[in-house]
């Protein structure tokens, strides 16, 4: 499965992965999962909203267990975040079927599409207008760095736009969802363990900050004159910094836009968005605040003009005690075996869907900690056993 899936959408400057939402590399992905599916002879559907799911057993049946992730990648990102949670659903059903496991509900495998919001800016788009967290009308505003809609953007990969919307009813057939995902942080790696289970996930949000000055040029334009957007932009990176460190909380300018872009023009509109993330909402209130107050301050000492919008936020997730606990047990056999249990600073579809039905996650060693990035990585041995581990939690469930 892994080679099959590690030349789609690798830019081999970078060596990471360019997977967007409804681009071609995100339709070759879809078909791999259709493939994978088939081949297993699982039942294959895709839902109103563009989600792929592969069934064993009829789901029609209700209190289902369902795993599965995400194919999608951010701009340059790595093999595993998303994929190894996909290549693991179907490798554990296959170690299910090897052993002859007795499975009294259907089991479920997923691909919820657009999770890392890389081409429309918000992410978990399929998996938030399944669980009605994003009305059709919301999702139908979006568009693309180059002005595409997303309504335009999935008909021209062969899906109805106006079909999106809420899905309840496809949401009541899951008793469980478990997301396997690489680990984005070192917690395993410091433990030591190659396996750990989901504790919760930060409060985190997007905010796109435009600062509005006036084009002119660089070479004839006394400094005094200037209304340079940049130079507020550059002071709030560093606001943002300081913000975060003050609260215990991470903020990150990780895009820009400039226009017009030009070595020689005074820039007239700096475009930036801020990612932050907190252990709770209180904090990330209060950095935000305080990044937005900082911008304002700046922007006016320049003769800038700001608007901020919040473009998309997601609250804590605390994941269901009860599912979680549950995994433990499954995880520590007979033994006193403690699975390590850990909180995350990184947005899941399974925190999307944890308003709605049961939900965990498992997390897979990663040992440099490195995500979002070609450098991300997961050893071999610790992937199979997060296979068998979620193996034994499908098996579990599915028993129940
Ligand atoms: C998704 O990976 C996110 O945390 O932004
Ligand atoms: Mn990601
Ligand atoms: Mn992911």
């Amino acid at each position: 499965m892994w080679a099959e899936l590690l030349p789609i959408g690798r830019s081999s400057a970078s060596g990471g992965y360019r997977r967007y939402a409804w681009t071609g590399a995100d339709t070759e992905c879809r078909a791999w999962f259709r493939t994978q599916a088939e081949a297993r002879g699982l039942r294959y559907e895709v839902d109103r909203n563009g989600n792929q799911w592969a069934w064993l057993g009829d789901p029609g049946a209700g209190d289902a267990v369902v795993t599965g992730s995400h194919l999608d990648s951010v701009p340059d990102g790595g093999a595993f975040d998303g994929p190894l949670g996909v290549v693991s659903s179907f490798a554990a059903l296959d170690e299910l079927r090897a052993r002859n496991a007795e499975l009294g509900k259907p089991l479920g495998i997923v691909n919820f599409g657009d999770e890392e919001g890389a081409r429309f800016g918000l992410a978990c788009v399929g998996s938030r207008l399944a669980a009605g967290q994003l009305t059709p009308e919301q999702a139908h505003r979006l568009t693309d760095g180059d002005g595409v809609s997303l309504p335009r953007a999935m008909e021209a990969a062969g899906h109805d736009p106006e079909a999106i919307g809420p899905d309840p009813e496809r949401l009541a057939r899951i008793g469980a969802f478990v997301e396997l995902h690489v680990e984005q942080g070192r917690a395993l790696d410091l433990s030591g363990d190659a396996v750990g289970i989901a504790s919760a996930i930060w409060p985190h949000g997007r905010w796109r900050f435009d600062f509005r000055g006036e084009a002119n040029h660089a070479g004839t334009t006394r400094l005094a004159d200037r209304r340079d957007p940049m130079l507020p932009y550059a002071e709030t990176v560093l606001a943002a910094r300081r913000e975060a460190r003050l609260a215990g909380a991470v903020a990150t300018f990780g895009k820009i836009t400039v226009e017009p872009n030009g070595v020689n023009a005074i820039p007239s509109l700096v475009r930036g968005w801020l990612d932050s993330r907190a252990a709770d909402q209180d904090t990330l209130d209060t950095v935000v605040n305080a990044v937005e107050q900082a911008a304002r301050e700046y922007a006016a000492a320049h003769g800038v003009d700001l608007g901020v919008v919040r473009e998309s936020f997601t609250p804590v997730v605390e994941f269901d005690h009860a599912l979680r606990d549950e995994l433990a047990r499954i995880l520590g056999g007979d033994t006193d075996l403690q699975v390590p249990v850990l909180g995350t600073g990184a947005g899941h579809d399974a925190g999307i869907l944890s308003g709605t039905v049961p939900t965990a996650m498992l997390f897979v060693r990663n040992p440099t900690g490195v995500s979002h990035s070609p450098a991300e990585f997961a050893a071999e041995d610790d992937c199979v056993a997060g296979v068998l581990a979620l193996a034994d939690v499908l098996e579990g469930l599915a028993r129940r």
